[in-house]
């Protein structure tokens, strides 16, 4: 799929975020190797710590229809530069691909594209690699 296409497709999900308590809505489309999309906001919770970001969210809607083989994921938030995703979903998206493509878009139509290999280097040196 075009970015521009999985940006737009980021950005209508967007628009389901539950954010009450921080007012920042995000949105995901993650790219499967064959072309399927998976779309994920993010979902807050009175109890902070219970939030899902909006990657994480994605990722789960793929693994639930039985998707692993993840190519692409774009973010879109309203930001002045576009975001990067926080540690723990780097880590989450490392688990199936820790060279994804990642776009990161916001709503002036600005995008920045990474690779996870970029912003989480070494993600499973040494995790359950017991002497
Ligand atoms: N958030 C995401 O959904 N994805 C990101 O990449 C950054 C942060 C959410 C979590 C929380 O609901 C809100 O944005 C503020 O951190």
């Amino acid at each position: 799929m075009e970015q521009s296409r999985l940006v737009e497709a980021a950005a209508i999900a967007r628009a389901n975020a539950h954010a009450p308590y921080s007012n920042f809505a995000v949105g995901a489309a993650l790219e499967c190797a064959d072309g399927t999309v998976f779309t994920g906001c993010n979902v807050e919770n009175l109890s902070f710590g219970l939030t899902m970001c909006a990657e994480r969210v994605a990722i789960g809607a793929a693994v639930v229809a039985g998707y692993r083989d993840f190519r692409c994921i774009a973010i879109v938030a309203d930001t002045d530069s576009p975001i990067s995703p926080c540690g723990a979903c780097r880590q989450v998206m490392a688990e199936f691909n820790p060279s994804l493509a990642i776009i990161s878009g916001n709503l002036k139509g600005r995008s920045e594209s990474f690779s996870l290999a970029e912003l989480l280097p070494r993600a499973s040196t040494g995790i359950l690699n017991r002497p």
